[in-house]
C-alpha cells in the first residue's frame, strides 16, 4: 500500500494475513514473528509522542499490552521511562524482544509471555497501561461493528477489566486504535469504569485515534451509556488506504473524528 510502515519490512519478507481472522491464532503470530523483525501496526511513536508525553514521566510504571516487534518500548525507555513491562501472548515475539533488548542493553524492560485477557499483575500496579492496535485484535471477528457480536464483547471486557485493576487508582490507559469512537466509546464508557474518556487524532489522512482513559477521574454526571442512537456514517476511505495489511483491521467505514 506504499504507508511508511511498509518501510519497515524487508521485500522479500511480506508476511501478510488474506484475512484479519488470522490475527486471532496464536500460531500466526508466532510464524510472523520468526521471520519478521520490525512492524508497526499504526503509527510509530514519532507521531504520537507529542500525546503519549503528557502523561508519562521518569517514575511512571508502564504496562505495553501486545508489544509485538514494536519500538515502542524502546523508544519510551529512550524519553526517560525506565520502569516499563510489555506483555505478549506469542512467546516468538517475547523471545525476540528479550534477545533485542539484551543486545542493546535495555534490561531494566521486563518482556513477558501474558495474555491481556488474564493479566498476570497484582491489582494497582502500573500508572499507565499502553497498547497500540492490540485491543483491534479481539474485533476482528466481531461481525456487524455496530452491534459486535456477544463473544467479542465479553472478550472486549475482560481485557478492560484487567486494565481497569491493574490501574493505580489514579492511572492511565492509553488505547491508540483505528476504532472510531462510537464503536469504543459504549465499552470504555461502561458504567463499572471509573476512568474518564478523552479522544485525539493523529495523522494524515486517515486518522488514528489516541484515547486516554484516566481512572477516578469519571465525572458524576457524564452522560455514557445514555442509548443514544448514533448516526451510520458514510463509506469513505481514502484510496490509498484499501490497499495494505492496516486496512484489513479497520471497518469499512469513514474516519470521524472524536
Ligand atoms: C496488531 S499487533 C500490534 C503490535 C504492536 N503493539 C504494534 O503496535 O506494532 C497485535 C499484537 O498483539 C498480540 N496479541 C494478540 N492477542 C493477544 C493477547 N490476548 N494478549 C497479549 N497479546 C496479544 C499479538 O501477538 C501481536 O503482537
Amino acid at each position: 500500500m506504499g504507508t511508511p510502515q511498509d518501510s519497515n519490512r524487508t521485500q522479500n519478507n511480506r508476511v501478510g494475513a488474506s484475512t484479519t481472522l488470522a490475527y486471532l491464532d496464536p500460531q500466526y503470530w508466532d510464524e510472523r514473528f520468526s521471520t519478521e523483525e520490525h512492524y508497526e501496526w499504526l503509527k510509530d511513536y514519532s507521531h504520537f509522542r507529542h500525546l503519549i508525553q503528557p502523561h508519562l514521566g521518569p517514575s511512571s510504571s508502564v504496562l505495553e499490552l501486545g508489544c509485538g516487534n514494536s519500538q515502542l518500548c524502546e523508544e519510551l525507555y529512550k524519553d526517560g521511562v525506565t520502569e516499563i513491562t510489555c506483555i505478549d501472548l506469542s512467546a516468538v515475539a517475547v523471545e525476540n524482544k528479550q534477545k533485542k533488548l539484551l543486545s542493546k542493553g535495555l534490561t531494566e524492560i521486563k518482556v513477558l509471555e501474558a495474555d491481556m485477557l488474564d493479566l498476570p499483575f497484582s491489582s494497582e500496579c502500573f500508572d499507565v497501561v499502553i497498547e497500540k492496535g492490540t485491543m483491534e485484535v479481539l474485533f476482528v471477528d466481531s461481525g456487524d461493528p455496530w452491534n459486535p457480536r456477544p463473544a467479542t464483547v465479553t472478550k472486549v471486557m475482560k481485557m478492560l477489566e484487567g486494565v481497569h485493576r491493574v490501574l493505580k487508582p489514579d492511572g492511565i490507559y492509553i488505547s491508540i486504535s483505528f476504532g472510531q469512537p462510537h464503536f469504543r466509546r459504549p465499552l470504555f464508557e461502561a458504567p463499572q469504569f471509573t476512568w474518564s474518556v478523552e479522544c485525539s487524532t493523529f495523522g494524515d489522512g486517515f486518522h488514528y485515534f489516541f484515547y486516554t482513559l484516566k481512572k477516578g477521574r469519571r465525572s458524576p454526571d457524564d452522560k455514557r451509556s445514555s442509548g443514544e442512537k448514533l448516526e451510520r456514517p458514510s463509506i469513505n476511505l481514502y484510496q490509498d488506504e484499501l490497499e495494505g495489511e492496516d486496512y484489513l483491521f479497520r471497518t469499512n467505514l469513514d474516519e470521524l473524528n472524536c
